[in-house]
């Protein structure tokens, strides 16, 4: 591999990159960003993540330095001189360098930078010993539709997941589940796929939207609702869904089981289609 970074129009050394200590993105997390699935040296859904970017950094005020058309050619560019097949490609966009000051001032040149990373393959649908939640308190602020890297309550319930034996934490906010705390969360509930609306509380997920259109294309009905923690639990199915996960089933949630234990066949269904779709778009 060869380690690279895009940084502000540069392409240069990852072991070069320098940002300045009064980059707001180091100083106030100001800033959003987007991590995009390479299948065999292909971006998968780019096009997608950049329009949630376009989004987030609206959201924040953060003007784009590029546009979409000009960004992907840039991302793809990088991406092949890198030479990783399975990887992903971490992309983060900052407000930029100024004096410390929660007021920022008018015209300030963001800092886009974005580098690739090899990742192991994902599992085949069904396999996997099945993740163990961890219910934890949502303490979010209230625009999760943001990418944002001010990622601190995620970190916090991630690192207080593994510390309890988990893999990953599911947030729940007064007794209504929300999300993971780096992914979507799906229940099979009366046949059902039930799955939190977004917005306020839960990520638009590039995963969670490609998932939905499976499930049109396969006839399973989907509920956009929130739903509440005794369902997940009594849930025939539970899955998570994320870019460098795709869909990973759950088999516990704190220390009860899920369904019977094992992979459900509408996990298994939806995992295929979703393949299926990064094939015919990555090949
Ligand atoms: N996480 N919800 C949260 C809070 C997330 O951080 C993510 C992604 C998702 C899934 O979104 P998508 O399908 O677009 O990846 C949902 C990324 C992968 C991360 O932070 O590494």
């Amino acid at each position: 591999m060869n380690d690279l970074i895009w940084m502000n129009g540069e392409t240069i050394p990852f072991a070069d990159a320098r940002v300045g200590v009064e980059d707001r993105g180091f100083q106030f997390a100001d800033g959003v960003y987007e991590v995009i699935r390479l299948y065999r040296g292909r971006p998968f859904t780019l096009d997608e993540h950049l329009a949630r970017l376009e989004r987030s950094a609206t959201g924040v005020d953060i003007p784009m330095p590029l546009d979409r058309g000009a960004l992907a050619a840039e991302i793809r560019k990088l991406v092949s001189r890198t030479g990783v097949g399975d990887g992903m490609v971490y992309l983060q966009l900052t407000r930029g360098i100024a004096p410390r000051n929660h007021i920022y001032p008018a015209g300030l040149k963001p800092t886009l930078l974005f580098y690739v990373r090899p990742l192991p393959p994902t599992l085949p649908p069904g396999e996997g010993e099945g993740m163990k939640l961890l219910a934890v308190r949502d303490e979010r602020w209230q625009r999760c539709w943001i990418k944002s890297i001010a990622l601190l309550p995620n970190i916090l319930a991630k690192n207080a997941a593994v510390a309890a034996g988990a893999d990953e934490a599911v947030f729940v906010d007064s007794s209504v589940v929300t999300e993971c705390s780096a992914s979507n969360l799906f229940a099979v509930i009366s046949g059902k796929l039930v799955t939190h609306p977004v917005g306020s509380r839960v990520l638009p997920g590039i995963t969670r939207a490609l998932l939905l259109d499976c499930a049109a294309k396969l006839n399973i009905e989907v509920d956009e609702r929130s739903f509440v923690e005794e369902e997940a639990i009594r849930a025939a199915e539970l899955f998570i869904s994320s870019t460098t996960r795709e869909i990973s089933w759950v088999a516990r949630w704190n220390e009860r089981y899920i369904g019977q234990a094992r992979c459900g066949p509408i996990t298994i269904a939806l995992h295929h289609e979703l393949c299926k779709k990064v094939r015919a778009d990555t090949n």
